[in-house]
């Protein structure tokens, strides 16, 4: 890791106690270099969803400090929640431009038209503007929610189990297309996952939770160079890689 390279978010000594009295984190401190690729991976409860709310500021910590590489707003963070929440009577082009008619109420028609075919053609769903999401399948709605997410060009994609929901294949897919979007665009992305196999496929670096109150119990780089292809999964080095992942959870997680 290039310790030179600029941080687009650095989480100091973060805690979460909720109002109920749960513990979510105990002192988590994190550094997510600009244009880098990091997976958050950890048992269900351990705060990986409250630490990426902190992040994308829709919550406080209880103390510590998060300092952020963009300006306050919501134009800095795309979040692509586990659910794609779109709007049913809506077509695709107007669940993508939301976002951005609420970051810039000037926008012209013509801009927002510009922007929205470009995220959808960056999707692969050109063509589908007009449709109502109940046209489409999980993964083609997974994908206009990226789409959503991407619109306002963003500094941080924030990604929660994005696709946890869907069938293997489409989720290889969707991995495939949107590691090939993240090396031709260079975001940085910060991703949750409950699957180790997933998080060594996409990640540049895979940080490992304890369970609740969660905190960092480990943090390893993932040295597969850049372009990576569906055929990665079937060597030995990404089976020992991952065997890695999951021995870091103490035998406490089994390796999906
Ligand atoms: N708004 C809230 N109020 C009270 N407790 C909460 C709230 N949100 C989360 N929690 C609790 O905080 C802990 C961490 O929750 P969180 O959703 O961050 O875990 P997670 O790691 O994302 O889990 P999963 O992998 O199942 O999505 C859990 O015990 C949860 O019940
Ligand atoms: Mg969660």
């Amino acid at each position: 890791m290039n310790g030179a390279a600029l941080a687009a978010v650095t989480v100091d000594h973060v805690t979460k106690v909720f109002s109920s009295g749960t513990e979510a984190l105990s002192p988590v401190s994190l550094r997510v270099e600009m244009g880098s690729f990091a997976s958050l991976v950890g048992p269900s409860g351990c705060g990986k969803s409250t630490l990426l709310r902190m992040v994308a500021g829709l919550t406080d910590p209880t103390s510590g400090t998060i300092s952020r590489s963009w300006p306050s707003g919501p134009e800095g963070i795309g979040f692509v929640f586990q659910d794609p929440t779109l709007m049913p009577w809506a077509t695709v082009a107007a669940n993508v431009e939301l976002p951005l008619r609420l970051a810039n109420p000037g926008i012209s028609t013509a801009e927002l038209a510009m922007r929205v075919t470009g995220a959808l053609q960056l999707v692969g769903l050109q063509g589908f503007t007009g449709a109502f999401p109940r046209e489409l399948s999980g993964g083609m709605r997974m994908r206009v929610s990226i789409a959503r997410a991407i619109v306002t060009r963003p500094r941080i994609l924030l990604m929660d189990e994005p696709f946890a929901a869907l069938d293997e294949f489409t989720r290889f897919q969707l991995n495939e297309d949107l590691l090939a979007l993240w090396q031709e665009n260079r975001w940085t992305v910060l991703f949750v996952t409950h699957s180790i196999r997933e998080a060594v496929f996409l990640s540049e670096r895979i940080v490992v939770m304890s369970p609740r109150p969660g905190r960092i119990v480990a943090d390893m780089p993932v040295a597969f160079t850049v372009p990576r292809t569906a055929a990665l999964r079937d060597t030995h080095a990404f089976t020992d890689t991952c065997a890695q992942v999951g021995a870091a959870f103490g035998g406490g997680m089994a390796v999906p």
